[in-house]
């Protein structure tokens, strides 16, 4: 049993939510600058969802490959994105990386070298060049790591197992959040002049993904559309080719690219090196939504695996090789009883990451709401309609550190008259009118198997408006069933507060989906698969101020002379170096 009523409030000048490394890059640019914040996270500082990404983080240092400049990497990424990608933000993230790379390496990130002692690179998918630097498979961990004990030695404060789960506004602007601490279990009011949501995305509302089964399940979705902010891109959800088909506790588990970076072939059951016949050129490291696709259409053809998927071979390199580059990799599978230096493992199409979020301003992360920011998987724009593998831990450094800049320089304090009774009366009215049911974790896996069946790999206006009317009928069900959450113990509220989220978020996801009649990158529409050019435009939804769903268009901005150069200039991998 809990009070639906705000028992603490905390001051803070800019509350950060999520602690994984957009959110702890933007916390240490703002102290920096001086101004002071604090990180909340649902889970313990340094678990974020950033310690998943295993494979590297894109940087055009040229170690190996000198032709390499920001502007192919630009020119790289907006491709792979299907030009959906804000240029802006594209070339800004590009054009920053190696500085940010070579930061992290300065503070101690244990980056793989060559023998000259410069940031090894890596193949990965739909690159001109070998561009991913990596600490063996963990490249995540190892970044999230040096993050947290930068942080840690500046003393920024993290504040774990808190869940925020409401933005409070006064007057049109963000005066602080509302969160639930789950081992005081009572509420919190966090007063503060500006909230920046690091959140992450909305992967996990979809049976198989790389995520854990309770992150990624949409919070800024919620957060920033219910604060009135817009969201853009929706549609736009990432399938990895190889995730992991068994034991059971595993499946959708990454298998990183780098497999297939270092060398690693995909077969089917009959043995065919299937790739070879959809990407001649690019093969196994043809973007993600092609290897997905064709995967799934080997396993839809009957030529799949007794697990359901398909074989990935690696087994032709050196198992020295394989254990000094793919260390998780192999040992995971290892302990699982399978010797990946001498057997292929099996692996099937897994959600991945989300391209939409808020809308952001380049300079600071503004969101439209004023006083709300966001970085990060929270937001969209990097990516367009797919994300380049690592091109999301990279945006996360360069964002994090530049938004953290302007948000500091444009900080103003709020004085506490604008944060005052009437607000804390609005947040326990807020707590007073939250329900939820007994069984959250019931309709959550619904839910997720729903859109893995009607918003998946292959999608079509009967499966959307199938999946659309099912989620209609949970919900309907969801509030038959929902009492005051004073009657229900904090697990449940949290789980309750992860089930909004996923409803939420599926529901977005569904009716862009629908309005989108083409395929382009990750979205793809059986009904309509061509790529349409009057089609190249951004889908924004938001709340109207009636509080109903609202949708409209724009169109992504210009491409820059030097990337649009690099872009005429068709640079390609020479792909035979794999061989
Ligand atoms: O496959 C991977 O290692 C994933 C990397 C990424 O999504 O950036």
């Amino acid at each position: 049993m809990i009070l639906p009523e705000v028992i603490r409030e905390e001051k803070v000048d800019v509350l950060i939510i999520g602690a994984g490394a957009a959110g702890v890059r933007t916390a240490i640019a703002l102290h920096h600058y001086n101004i002071s914040c604090k990180l909340v996270t649902k889970r313990e500082f340094g678990d974020a969802h950033t310690i998943m990404a295993s494979g590297g983080i894109n940087a055009s240092l040229g170690s190996l490959d000198q032709e390499d400049n920001w502007g192919i990497h630009a020119a790289d990424t907006l491709r792979e994105g299907h030009f959906l990608n804000d240029p802006k933000i594209v070339e800004h993230v590009c054009k920053f990386a190696p500085e940010a790379v070579k930061e992290l390496d300065k503070w101690g990130c244990p980056f793989n070298k060559t023998d000259a002692n410069s940031i090894n690179q890596r193949f990965f998918g739909a690159q001109s060049f070998r561009r991913t630097c990596f600490v063996g498979d963990r490249t995540g961990k190892a970044i999230l790591d040096t993050l947290v004990s930068k942080a840690k030695s500046l003393k920024i404060p993290c504040q774990d197992g808190v869940y925020i789960f409401h933005i409070l506004k006064a007057k049109g602007r963000v005066v602080g959040a509302l969160g639930l601490d789950k081992k005081k279990g009572d509420f919190i009011h966090f007063k503060s002049s500006c909230v920046v949501l690091a959140a992450g995305g909305y992967a996990s509302i979809y049976e198989r993904s790389s995520s854990r089964k309770d992150e990624n399940l949409g919070d800024t979705i919620h957060l920033s559309y219910h604060a009135g902010a817009k969201l853009m891109d929706m549609e736009m959800v990432q399938f990895h080719p190889t995730g992991m088909t068994a034991p059971e506790s595993y499946i959708g588990k990454l298998v990183t690219e780098a497999v297939r970076g270092e060398g690693g072939f995909l077969f089917n059951n009959n043995g065919d090196r299937f790739m070879t016949e959809y990407s001649p050129e690019k093969k196994e490291l043809d973007a993600r939504d092609e290897v997905a696709r064709a995967i799934a259409k080997e396993i839809e053809m009957g030529n799949g695996t007794e697990e359901g998927g398909v074989y990935l071979d690696i087994t032709h390199k050196d198992a020295d090789f394989i254990k000094a580059r793919l260390p998780k990799m192999y040992n995971r599978f290892l302990a699982l009883g399978v010797d990946m230096s001498k057997e292929a493992i099996q692996v099937a199409p897994t959600c991945h990451y989300s391209m939409g979020g808020a809308e952001v301003d380049l300079q600071s992360g503004a969101t439209n709401v004023p006083g709300l920011f966001a970085v990060g998987e929270a937001i969209s724009g990097m990516h367009g309609a797919n994300r380049l593998g690592g091109n999301s831990l990279i945006e996360t450094l360069v964002l994090g550190n530049s938004f953290g800049q302007k948000i500091a320089e444009t900080f103003e304090f709020l004085e506490d008259k604008e944060n005052t009774g009437e607000v804390k009366k609005q947040a326990n009215e807020y707590l007073q009118n939250i329900i939820g049911c007994e069984d959250p974790g019931v309709f959550i896996q619904k839910i997720k198997k729903l859109m893995w069946n009607h918003a998946g790999i292959i999608r079509k206006e009967t499966y959307l408006r199938k999946g659309l009317e099912e989620l209609e009928a949970l919900k309907a069900e969801i509030k038959g069933c929902a009492k005051p959450i004073s009657k229900l113990s904090v697990d449940l509220i949290w789980q309750n507060l992860d089930l909004r989220n996923v409803v939420l978020s599926s529901e977005l996801v569904l009716k862009t989906a629908l309005y989108r009649k083409e395929s382009r990158g990750a979205h793809y529409r059986e009904d309509y698969p061509r790529t349409e050019e009057d089609w190249k435009k951004n889908i924004l939804v938001y709340m109207g101020k009636d509080g109903r769903f609202q949708l409209e268009t724009k169109l992504p901005g210009p491409v820059s002379e030097e990337v649009e150069k690099a872009l005429q200039s068709n640079y390609s991998l020479s792909y035979h170096q794999l061989e």
